[in-house]
């Protein structure tokens, strides 16, 4: 963070110091929520959770190095006291933003996919000078201002992931760091259930395009409609990424009233392990692209990160090559291994929503298919996916019916873990040509235990589930390693 006094703490806060604490004194090391993360010069935030409270672990910061706690209540080392942590987070990052006029900041949502478009934006970004971006999913009211406050007078970017569980978030995230680049990548069901449908999970994703300045750019996947109809919610220039559009080339875009979106896919084609390689097509010429990540669904995200280093001054070549480069930053997200018996087990247990799932359950579909002359087959391990509301039931029956249908001949065996998760068997029970079997087990570890018996070497398994299912331990067991 760069460097602040306690006392300009307390002031942008609207704090006070407590008792013992020297107001002179300055914080300048790194702002936590987590006291094993407390270290030399840095400031302690007390969170008040359902299962713990900061305040007792405030000595152990302070043992660790922390300069001060900003707490709610008196505690017995040097403190900021305010009434609220995350406002007091959110006024002191925007202090830091505003301290740092240089440093020029992207913003990244959408239903899926930020997280992995985030870290590989950074990875393109880093390239142009220092980026700070947040590890993991650090997108919400903590996360977001505890991101921000990394940044310090080296910084030059700030690539952000914003999430939105109801309206406003966003346009609160976006008021804390005012992006000026802002990426959407897609309006679905994730969290559809709290927002009250895709018109509000729309309107809600649109605040970050509603937040950029007019010399900005807005980011927009000309592939999903409720994404482009944010191009009226925005006074920035519009910028548009497609990976269904490629077949227009330049010349024929002469033909069209439509403008071409900017950056483009074009004979995107996927390896044996559903590594996507592709045509990148950009107004400054095209490159050859091949990514170490996994699934169909990351070439939207690479085209999203492309655009948005060409907006902060990247070139062709280093974009390609940027892309080629890059790699999983974060874990859970489509980990794809192999065991030493030649079976396959993709780890997308991150989190889940009918969007993610289908297009999780398409790279095993892919996968398994080519694995087909050797004797694979595709199991899925699938758990709830959370907060669908009252579309839940159809949701998972909906996705049982994808997973059935996926590959010609379907799965050889889906399995669903826990009772929300069990109409998803009906789903593929829908479908009267699939032979493969529907299981319902209570927990992972059944999971697990079930397909001890059923796994033949070039098999591939899919785990995935909404982040409260903890399915990455199942994943951890089958791949024979301690669960995390
Ligand atoms: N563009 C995409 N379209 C559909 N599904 C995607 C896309 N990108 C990623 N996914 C799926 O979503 C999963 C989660 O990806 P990621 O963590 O990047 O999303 P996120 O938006 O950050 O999620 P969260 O809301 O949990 O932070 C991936 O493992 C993959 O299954
Ligand atoms: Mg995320």
């Amino acid at each position: 963070m760069i460097p602040l006094t306690l006392a300009r703490i307390a002031q942008v806060t609207g704090g006070r110091l407590g008792d013992r604490t020297d107001p002179g004194a300055v914080v300048s090391g790194e702002v936590v929520i987590d006291s094993r993360r407390a270290g030399p010069g840095g400031l302690f935030a007390a969170v008040t959770g359902e299962r713990a409270d900061g305040h007792d672990f405030a000595a152990a910061a302070v043992a660790a190095g922390a300069v001060a706690v900003l707490a709610t209540r008196p505690v017995p080392m040097p403190s900021v006291l305010v009434t609220d942590v995350p406002a007091a987070l959110a006024a002191l990052a925007r202090t830091v933003v505003d301290a740092l006029p240089a440093t020029r900041i992207a913003g990244i949502t959408g239903s899926s996919g930020k997280t992995s478009t985030k870290d590989l934006a950074a990875q393109l970004v880093e390239r142009l000078g220092p980026t700070i971006a947040p590890a993991g999913s650090f997108n919400n009211e903590f996360g977001h201002p505890l991101t921000v406050l990394r940044a310090d007078a080296s910084t030059r970017y700030l690539v952000l992931e914003l999430s939105a569980r109801g309206p406003g978030h966003i346009a609160y995230l976006c008021r804390i760091a005012p992006p000026r680049y802002g990426v959407v990548l897609n309006v679905g069901h994730a969290h559809a259930g709290e927002f009250g449908g895709l018109d509000q999970v729309a309107r809600a994703k649109g605040e970050l395009a509603e937040a950029l300045p007019p010399d900005g750019a807005a980011i927009l996947n000309a592939d999903d409609p409720r994404v482009m109809a944010m191009a009226a919610r925005t006074a920035a220039r519009v910028v548009t990424f497609s990976v269904n559009q490629h077949a227009r080339r330049p010349h024929q875009s002469l033909q069209s009233h439509v403008p071409q979106p900017s950056v483009r896919a074009a004979d995107v084609r996927l390896d044996d392990l559903g590594r996507p390689s592709f045509t990148l097509l950009t107004p400054e010429g095209s490159a050859p692209v091949t990514l170490r990540l996994h699934g169909a669904h990351n070439v939207p995200n690479a085209l999203a990160a492309a655009a948005l280093a060409g907006e902060l001054g990247l070139g062709l070549d280093g974009i390609a090559d940027g892309l080629c480069a890059a790699v999983a930053r974060s874990r859970w997200r489509m980990e794809v291994h192999q065991r030493a018996d030649g079976v396959t087990v993709i780890n997308d247990a991150y989190n889940a929503n009918p969007e993610s799932v289908r297009a999780a359950l398409d790279a095993l579909a892919h996968l398994a298919r080519s694995q087909l002359a050797q004797g694979g087959r595709g199991f899925a391990v699938l758990g709830h996916m959370a907060e669908l509301g009252g579309t839940s039931r159809a949701s998972h029956e909906d996705v049982g019916e994808y997973a059935a249908r996926v590959s010609d001949s379907g799965l050889a065996g889906l399995i669903a873990v826990g009772e929300e998760a069990a109409p998803m068997l009906d789903g593929a029970r829908r479908v009267p040509s699939w032979t493969g079997e529907a299981i319902a087990v209570p927990d992972g570890a059944a999971a697990v235990d079930l397909l001890a018996n059923r796994l033949k070497p070039s098999d591939v398994v899919l785990v995935k589930a909404s982040r409260a299912a903890h399915l990455e331990g199942a994943a951890a067991v089958l791949l024979g390693e301690p669960g995390p």
